[in-house]
């Protein structure tokens, strides 16, 4: 399994989606399986039941998981420390972006529960998250200014040597 890891806005979906294609391995994306599955939008998840409950579905799911496949995670699945151990089963890359990239990015979004008040509180939450997301990965790779296809490359010559 291959976990891609990282902030909200550091581009995990649209990355594993086309490392997918170049590996030609299934692509998976977590808070879309856990949507489905509870038939609801994450932040009405978050909303109706809370982060605690997020967190355990995203749990849950991957311990469903068994084909080798692409997984684009959420940013917090990095959060529980159960998580850690079921992640590390798998081949690990963090796509790390600069506090100013995911600043430009997320811009104006209304859709993410955990970006949303003051950005003080937002930038904790990603200093808290770095070293966890550092820690945890077999491959970091820097994402500031890249293309998609760039970092696609760049991941897929990280996982051939
Ligand atoms: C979260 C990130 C989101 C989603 C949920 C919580 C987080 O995924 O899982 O809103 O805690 O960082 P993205 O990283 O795809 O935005």
């Amino acid at each position: 399994m291959i976990y891609l890891i990282g902030f909200m806005g550091s581009g995990k979906s649209t990355v594993a989606e086309q490392l997918s294609e170049r590996l030609g391995l299934p692509f998976i994306e977590m808070d879309a399986e856990i949507e489905k599955q509870q038939n609801m939008k994450i932040s009405d998840i978050f909303a109706k039941h809370g982060e605690a409950y997020f967190r355990a579905q995203e749990t849950s799911f991957l311990r469903t998981l068994e084909d080798e496949s692409i997984v684009s995670t959420g940013g917090g699945v990095i959060v529980t420390p159960e998580n850690h151990r079921l992640l590390n089963e798998g081949t690990v890359v963090y796509l790390k972006a600069s506090w100013e990239t995911i600043v430009e990015r997320l811009q104006g979004d209304t859709e993410r529960p955990l970006w949303q008040g003051e950005l003080e509180d937002k930038k904790s939450r990603f200093v808290e998250r770095l070293p966890v997301y550092e820690s945890l990965a077999d491959h970091i790779v820097e994402v500031d200014e890249k293309h998609p296809k760039e970092i696609v490359e760049e991941i897929f010559r990280c996982l051939n040597h």
